[in-house]
């Protein structure tokens, strides 16, 4: 069995299409972590997940990076879309003279176990640091963050999708979806599969479960 910490259930059936039925949904509130770093604040999650349940745990964390506002929302973009909404954040980008952004998404992974196996760096969760994701879901040393627990791996898959901020189009999916463009239609105007096929959960959760699959159990 492996738990995905999140209380949304859509999440969860778009994490069964690439590790299988085992994925079962966790409720648990963990601490979110103030850090511009979606990666820390995800392995964070995930080692505190795995302490509550003893079994192993996906813990996920995404946001909307937008180029011209140097990563803004980024981490705090759950925040942005509780203050300002949506709309408003488009208004701001619109002001700039580029609308690019990305949307990136991290899922933290732990099973109490090592993963001495893998050919990757991996989180060990040293004492006072975390570690951050690269482009290609490797992890990194570069970003660190305090959180003062030791001992747990984490390993850490990201997804990124580029596209553009656009007025609002769209009746589909959830938060920044009806103001994010990619390659003509916003993923507000995709069907769930087709944007499950491209967006930075997905991709996420497409490396994750090719991982996942060879993965030996935890000793
Ligand atoms: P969370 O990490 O999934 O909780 O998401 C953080 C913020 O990013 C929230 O404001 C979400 O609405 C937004 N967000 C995350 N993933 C997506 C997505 O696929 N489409 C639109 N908004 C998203």
């Amino acid at each position: 069995m492996l738990r995905f910490v999140t209380t949304n259930e859509g999440k969860v059936a778009e994490a069964r299409e690439y590790v299988g039925d085992e994925v079962v949904q966790f409720d648990f509130d963990y601490t979110e972590v103030q850090s511009d770093d979606i990666g820390a604040v995800a392995a964070r999650g995930a080692r505190e997940a795995y302490r509550e349940v003893g079994e192993p745990v996906i813990v996920d964390d995404s946001g909307l990076f937008v180029d011209a506002l140097g990563g803004f929302p980024g981490p705090y973009s759950a925040y942005a879309e509780d203050t300002l909404g949506i709309e408003r954040v488009q208004e701001l980008v619109a002001r700039e003279d580029s609308q690019r952004a990305r949307f990136r998404c991290v899922i933290a992974y732990c099973d109490g176990g090592d993963f001495a196996a893998t050919p990757e760096p991996v989180d060990r969760g040293r004492r006072g640091q975390d570690v951050a994701a690269d482009e290609r879901g490797r992890a990194t040393t570069d970003d660190q963050v305090r959180h003062g627990e030791g001992g747990r791996p984490v390993k850490l898959f990201e997804g990124v999708v580029p596209g553009t901020v656009v007025p609002p189009r769209g009746d589909g999916g959830f938060g920044y979806d009806p103001i994010f463009e990619y390659d003509g239609r916003t993923f507000a105007e995709m069907s769930r599969e087709e944007k499950n096929a491209v967006s930075h959960r997905g991709r996420a959760l497409a490396k994750f479960g090719e991982w996942f699959a060879e993965r030996e159990p935890a000793d």
